[in-house]
């Protein structure tokens, strides 16, 4: 099984193993893991190395005071260990805002990494003001990463309720027809949810986004559907990424790929060489990996350096 073809985008290259989220929001690493563990400091050399591509954590336009802030080690319990190598999370998108994150990308893509920015557009503010966000959103990103910037992520995966996945789907659509009017040649990565309908994945192509970026972590009651109450019951339930989400997010995954003809970044759940080569085996353009990095950053390590080779 080839495991070494990089996806190309016109003339651009995504690696056959990508990097979401673990990198931080700059994609040069997260502040402190890269100071204490030494794993994690060999993972980005390789990371760089193998010239892998890196999705950053979602950016929203303005500081985002989210569950989870790194300051402050009572609201550390919001991304916490589940099952043997799993992770919970409902950390809720604490950043400090586009601008900071695009002077921070800008300057990881200068040090040679290759970074693709990844942005949630806030449309509980109103659909209107978060397209608008988001546009503006591009022109930073374009004023500091200049010819860095070819492709953006677009982080629809907002798990929760069908009627607010409904409007979660209508919103995402009517941004996506919006950059594309914009922006004709900038790739959009869409990045959905197992909550989504596949036929979403097919309407966010026709709308203008280039590649389906699916799964993002699986929320804790569909993982598994009768278990017990989430620890995180208070703030949403929380979402599943690692191991015990991969079987849920695989079977979605097989379905999607059998739905839609256009590039697919699978992901979720891959903790070993050979998970990614069952997300392979089922028809992915690109795996991505995100929670072994912090549960097993030397396991991350085979998993790039076997795709790389
Ligand atoms: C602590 C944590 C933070 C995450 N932050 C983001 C984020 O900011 N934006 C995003 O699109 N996905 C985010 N993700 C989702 C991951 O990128 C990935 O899609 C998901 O965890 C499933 O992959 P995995 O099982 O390999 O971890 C996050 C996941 C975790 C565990």
């Amino acid at each position: 099984m080839k495991t070494n073809e990089p996806l190309l985008i016109s003339g651009h290259q995504i690696s056959p193993i990508v990097v979401s989220s673990a990198a931080g929001f700059s994609g040069r690493g997260i502040f402190l893991f890269s100071l204490l563990f030494p794993a994690y400091r060999e993972l980005m050399r390789v990371i760089r190395k193998t010239n892998a591509t890196i999705l950053t954590k979602s950016s929203t336009y303005e500081r985002h005071i989210g569950n989870s802030r790194p300051w402050n080690p009572f609201t550390w319990k919001f991304i916490q260990r589940f099952e043997k190598d799993g992770l919970l999370n409902a950390y809720g998108l604490t950043n400090d805002g586009v601008e900071v994150n695009a002077r921070a990308i800008a300057a990881a893509c200068r040090a040679g990494y290759n970074v693709i920015p990844n942005f949630y557009s806030q449309f509980a503010k109103g659909q209107t003001l978060a397209i608008a966000e988001t546009l503006k959103a591009i022109t930073v990103y374009l004023h500091h990463l200049g010819h860095y910037f070819w492709a953006l992520e677009l982080n629809f995966s907002c798990p929760n309720a069908k009627e607010e996945i409904r409007k979660n789907m209508e919103d995402a659509l009517a941004c996506v027809a919006a950059i594309r009017f914009r922006y004709p040649h900038l790739c959009l990565i869409g990045k959905i949810s197992v909550v989504h309908p596949h036929k979403f994945a097919q309407e966010l192509i026709d709308a203008g986004v280039n590649v389906i970026h699916a799964v993002n972590s699986v929320p804790y009651k569909m993982v598994p559907p009768d278990g017990p109450p989430s620890p995180l019951a208070a703030a949403g339930g929380g979402d599943v990424s690692g191991g015990p989400a991969f079987d849920r997010a695989a079977r979605y995954n097989s379905v999607l790929r059998r739905r839609i003809t256009a590039p697919i970044i699978m992901g979720c759940g891959v903790m070993h060489t050979y998970d990614a080569d069952v997300y392979r085996s089922i028809g992915a353009n690109a795996v991505s990996i995100c929670s072994v990095v912090r549960l097993k950053p030397r396991e991350a390590v085979k998993i790039i350096k076997r795709s790389a080779a």
